[in-house]
């Protein structure tokens, strides 16, 4: 089986989640497509969808289902989403996708965060995959200078802009033992607008495809 039934595997099973009724949130990266897709089959109970980022709602309008701003939908009852790594714990690593800030918002505003992803996502300690931190433009080295003295190797994801107009920086190196705590302090540094540990709001439900099924935690 390869890593890419695995994901689709874990996008099927989510279907499971989706309401009867209402707005869901949906994320981004291959794994969430694959769930877009599947949720096509399904549209016509869901009044629609917030998005996490442009290439989700592009996904989405393709396949006829609504895209709603956040402000207008409320409490979202569910949010489905991949992640670059995660703990039995459900704390994630999110961001490989550089759509970390409004996958947080979504997860934030929804219920239940249901967080699909092959096996291979599935880690003791968060750190291996470069942890994304999205900045402030004019803020880049300053924040780069705060992280290296938290013991992190900052590097500029060249080349890319967030959809909110921001930089990335991937920071290599880190052994992430208290991801609350290294959440909490990343994000007082001036200049990040947020940062893809998602730890103080982890995922609810994850479902991870493996060659014998989908396994759940
Ligand atoms: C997007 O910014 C990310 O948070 C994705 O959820 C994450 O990178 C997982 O991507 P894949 O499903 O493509 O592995």
């Amino acid at each position: 089986m390869t890593q890419d039934d695995m994901k689709k595997a874990a996008a099927h099973a989510a279907l499971e989640f989706v309401p009867r009724e209402g707005v869901i949130g949906v994320g981004t990266g291959s794994t969430a497509n694959y769930f877009i897709d599947e949720l096509a089959s399904l549209k016509g109970r869901l009044e629609g969808a917030v998005a996490s980022s442009v290439a989700t709602a592009e996904r989405l309008k393709r396949h006829g289902i609504p895209v709603l701003d956040l402000n207008d939908a409320g409490t979202l009852a569910v949010y489905v989403d991949g992640a670059d790594e995660a703990t039995a714990q459900r704390a994630l690593i999110k961001g490989g996708g550089g759509a970390l800030t409004r996958e947080k918002i979504v997860a934030a505003a929804s219920r239940t965060f249901v967080c699909i992803a092959d096996e291979g996502k599935l880690v003791d300690v968060l750190g291996r995959f470069p942890l994304p931190v999205e900045v402030i433009p004019m803020a880049r080295s300053l924040v780069a200078r705060e992280i290296v003295t938290l013991g992190g190797e900052p590097v500029w994801r060249q080349g890319v802009k967030t959809d909110n107009g921001n930089i990335i920086l991937d920071v290599h190196g880190l052994k992430i033992l208290d991801p609350w705590a290294l959440e909490e302090r990343l994000n007082q540094i001036t200049g990040v607008v947020t940062n893809g540990l998602f730890a103080r709001r982890g995922a609810d439900i994850l479902l991870l495809g493996t060659p014998s099924g989908v396994r759940r935690l």
